[in-house]
């Protein structure tokens, strides 16, 4: 497929199929290598008998929506939500709604949706935001404890717990590396929380952090991706059967082992496994778990790890990979397509070269106090012959930054990222976010994940359901 001025189309039904075609490669790749149709396929929702019903939380553009239903077109996302708590102009919702259709979709903050109006579904899935998990009190009321107010993760909590029997009996969800670490003060307290709660409502959960590119996508990204299964589902009984070997689950018989080949970081040197169990009260928790006198501790929960009923498996892994990598050069559009304002002018470039630029300089505080200020350099222009770094919601936008992409044209000038590359980076389909401005979109690519990891997992839980 030939690239397109990303400004040039307004045709919806040409935007739905338009993937990059390194991308589109990839994916095909992947569906070969797991024997299914793989097609992106945005026609309205009709469940059928052996359809996977998903429900999509904290939806944004719908990164997950992308990856389940471009690995196969028995999933269908019955209901999604989104709400962007600081703005007026709702521009997820916006796009999420021009691509996949107003049906099924909410736009209304999550914690105001109550759990019986949201559809029955197998598999739940979402990208919550990272906060502060503790519990303050316990609020014990004839439905159970309650966590703080605002505090999102609490709001997946309610839902499947006012489910009851009719929860998920699937969970893929998606946050930041440092989840697994958080807060400073009581390392892996946070995560120990979930494990926790998910493990009292019933839910077996196995987690990794994913560094996309490691796996031969093409941005550097890492997030911790979590995949529960309820005691009573298919994969709930698959891991009773094999139980007995926790580390083997999490290297090679778990789901995510299975979509992502991994080993553990030094063969035969185990000092990093970590087999615990989560005690007490989830207030309990909140007070004790990962208390250290020491400074730096580290987090009893490495990156790559299991729990059953509150019992915890972990290990440090890293990727193991063959594959060709998508590299930045890849998913670039050719020069000539790229609107000037993207070009950065001689008389700008000074500045981003200062940012870019290795420092060490005295600065002087708000309160006049002097300091010594340094950091490191970092690469400029972006290399071209390597995944990108990871973008970040600031991506977008003129002004000079140090973290905002630049490469280097066949002309020899240098130029920010346009929006169809930012989307070509999480691996999303040319345009996806078309109905916002140029700033925006670069928000919500650095809110968004990397489609080919769900696509991915996808595949494997399909199988394995
Ligand atoms: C990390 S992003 C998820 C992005 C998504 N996975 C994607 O592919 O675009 C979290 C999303 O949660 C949304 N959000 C934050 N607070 C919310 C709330 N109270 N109710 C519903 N959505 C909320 C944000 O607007 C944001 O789009």
């Amino acid at each position: 497929m030939t690239p397109q001025k990303y400004t040039d189309t307004n045709d919806k039904e040409e935007l739905k199929c338009i993937l990059c075609e390194k991308i589109a490669e990839y994916s095909k790749a992947l569906a070969d290598r797991h024997q299914q149709l793989s097609l992106f396929e945005t026609a309205p929702v009709e469940v059928y008998n052996g359809d996977i019903r998903v429900v999509e939380l904290f939806a944004g553009v719908g990164g997950f929506r992308i990856g389940f239903e471009r690995a196969s077109k028995r999933f269908k996302t019955v209901w999604n939500n989104q709400w962007e708590p600081s703005t007026k102009r709702q521009d997820a919702s916006i796009v999420y709604q021009h691509r996949f259709g107003p049906e099924g979709h909410s736009n209304e903050d999550i914690s105001t949706v109550n759990a019986e109006d949201i559809p029955d579904s197998d598999l739940l899935c979402g990208g919550f935001p990272c906060q502060d998990y503790s519990v303050a009190t316990t609020l014990i009321n004839s439905k159970g404890i309650e966590g703080k107010k605002g505090v999102l993760w609490w709001e997946i909590h309610r839902i499947l717990r006012d489910k009851g029997e009719k929860a998920p009996k699937y969970l893929l969800l998606e946050n930041v590396d440092r989840l697994l670490s958080s807060p400073a003060k009581q390392r892996g307290r946070d995560f120990a929380i979930i494990l926790a709660s998910l493990s009292d409502l019933g839910y077996y959960v196995e987690w990794r952090v994913i560094n996309a590119a490691d796996y031969g996508m093409p941005q550097r990204r890492k997030r911790t991706y979590i995949v529960a299964y309820h005691k009573t589902s298919r994969i709930g009984q698959q891991f009773e059967r094999a139980r007995k070997s926790p580390f083997e689950w999490i290297l090679n018989k778990g789901i995510i082992s299975s979509a992502f080949q991994c080993s553990e970081k030094e063969a035969g040197y185990n000092s990093d496994h970590s087999n615990f169990t989560i005690e007490g009260s989830l207030v309990e928790v909140t007070n004790n778990f990962g208390k250290s006198e020491k400074k730096n501790a580290k987090s009893a929960v490495c990156n790559a790890g299991l729990m059953a009923d509150r019992q915890v498996w972990s290990t440090t892994v890293k990727a193991e990979y063959e594959g060709e990598g998508l590299t930045l050069g890849d998913i670039l559009l050719p020069e000539e397509l790229i609107p000037e304002e993207f070009f950065i002018s001689p008389k700008e470039l000074e500045k981003w070269v200062y940012l870019k630029g290795h420092k060490s300089e005295k600065r002087i505080t708000k309160e006049g106090y002097e300091y010594n200020y340094s950091e490191g350099a970092m690469a400029f222009p972006d290399y071209l012959d390597r995944p990108s770094r990871t973008i970040i919601t600031g991506e977008g936008g003129q002004s000079a930054s140090r973290f905002k992409h630049v490469v280097l044209t066949p002309s020899g000038r240098y130029r920010r990222l346009v929006p169809v590359e930012l989307e070509r980076l999480n691996m999303f389909p040319d345009n996806h976010t078309q109905e916002a401005t140029d700033t925006r979109r670069a928000f919500l690519m650095g809110n968004a994940l990397v489609t080919g990891i769900v696509e991915n997992i996808a595949h494997v839980l399909l199988d394995r359901m």
